[in-house]
């Protein structure tokens, strides 16, 4: 069959600082996800693109190509409205299991697909795993029948959402073209989109184990997406949200469910609680729920009754005694003093060494590991004084931990605070 395009072309456009054209964007990502264009093309357009950018119009239209590469999901038919969020992923960051059902309280459906970590930011899946008998992977239609009769679900995207987006993911994983603005918002949009929500809340994570290390860049990625949504006719809104430091006081698998749990009983700690209330509100509102109180909701055990009955429609048990590693070690305060940073990347990397994480995607993650922290930047701690407990089954793994938190901790003079706004700022 002869091409519409040549590859070779479209890659010296973008190398040039030149625009792609409508129909090459769609040329493109047909031709990638059929096998017309090689790998190796892909990466050197990839790189144009991280390097030369992309403006508004290319970018909406590479997310329309990549939507229409897949399958949409409608759920229109439930009769009741949609919210979903999207964290670019952070350490410890939890919050999508408290927060579904505490939105699903309030008579909106939230349909959230999520993915597995990969690298030092933990995956919503992979935590869920740790319960017993949990499982991850829905057909569509289970999926229909549990947001009709829970409201809430958690579950992998099928292989039919934006499938150029999968295939393009795992290349730019290993061509160094994630941290790629135009990529990264037409990524995770196209799924969004094509998942079919009605609305969708963006928590865009900025600091040290963030994707975006700056304010800058982070709010250029949340304006690219939430222009993408408002466009695709999805009421979008993001959060620009903290993570210098951990969220809560955990950073692994099983360690997470328990701090989850402990906020869906009315307790936890009080960045979690924070950032799941502000969220919910934002995900009520944007479904047209003004009157909510998610905070009572937390309190009253409304938000527990409906994460059971979730957990329990996807094969797991609620109750059960969740995984715990085999061995622990701790790690003590140096000196007197006030915690003023706890950084968040060194904590990830010493969670995933311990081996809560993957580095590779086939790799399996350890239920139990992680990172437990006992302050949070802003407490007074005095020289040994226990700061935080490293968790795995394989003790040999400890030395790489301690080496990526050598200079995670930063202890001030008394009377110095830390830096700590949790939410930065809203862009609608
Ligand atoms: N998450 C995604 O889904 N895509 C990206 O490109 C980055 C984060």
């Amino acid at each position: 069959m002869s091409e519409q395009f040549d590859a070779v072309d479209i890659i010296r456009t973008k190398r040039d600082r030149g625009t792609l054209s409508p129909a090459q964007i769609d040329w493109t990502i047909d031709a990638y996800t059929r096998g017309a264009i090689a790998d190796e093309q892909m990466a050197a357009l990839n790189m144009a693109i991280l390097l030369n950018g992309m403006d508004r119009t290319e970018i909406s239209r590479w997310t329309a190509a990549m939507i229409a590469s897949g399958e949409r999901m409608d759920f229109s038919a439930l009769g009741k409205p949609t919210s979903d969020k999207h964290s670019t992923g952070g350490v410890g960051d939890k919050i999508t299991l408290p927060l579904a059902p505490l939105v699903a309280v309030f008579g909106v459906a939230v349909p959230q697909l999520s993915g597995r970590g990969l690298g030092h930011t933990g995956g919503t899946l992979d935590k869920l795993e740790s319960i017993p008998g949990w499982r991850a992977q829905l057909s569509n239609d289970e999926m229909m029948a549990q947001l009709a009769g829970v409201g809430a679900v958690i579950c992998a995207a099928g292989a039919g959402l934006a499938p150029a987006d999968r295939k393009l993911y795992a290349l730019r994983d290993v061509t160094g073209t994630v941290e790629a603005i135009p990529l990264i918002a037409s990524s995770i949009m196209s799924k969004k989109i094509a998942e079919g929500t009605g609305s969708l809340v963006l928590d865009v994570k900025v600091g040290s184990g963030a994707f975006m290390k700056d304010e800058a860049q982070a709010r250029e990625l949340a304006e690219t997406m939430v222009a993408l949504g408002t466009d695709a006719g999805v009421k979008t809104v993001a959060l620009l949200t903290n993570m210098s430091t951990p969220l809560g006081l955990t950073a692994g698998n099983a360690i997470e469910v328990e701090e989850s749990v402990e906020v869906l009983a009315g307790g936890g700690p009080e960045d979690v609680v924070e950032l799941t209330v502000r969220l919910a509100e934002e995900m009520l509102a944007a479904a047209g729920v003004h009157d909510a109180d998610p905070r009572q909701a937390l309190q009253d055990g409304r938000a527990m009754d409906v994460w059971n009955r979730m957990i329990e429609a996807q094969g797991g048990d609620p109750r059960a005694e969740l995984p715990v590693a085999r061995e622990s070690e701790t790690v003590y305060a140096p000196a007197d003093g006030v915690l003023v940073g706890l950084d968040a990347l060194a904590v990830g990397v010493a969670a995933w060494r311990l081996g809560a994480g993957r580095a590779r995607k086939e790799d399996s993650v350890q239920a139990g590991a992680g990172v437990r922290l006992h302050a949070k930047p802003g407490a007074m701690v005095r020289a040994g004084e226990p700061l935080m407990t490293l968790l795995t089954d394989t003790p040999e793994k400890f030395d790489r931990a301690r080496e990526a938190l050598e200079t995670a901790v930063v202890i001030a003079p008394e009377g110095a605070r830390p830096a700590q706004q949790l939410i930065i700022d809203r862009i609608a």
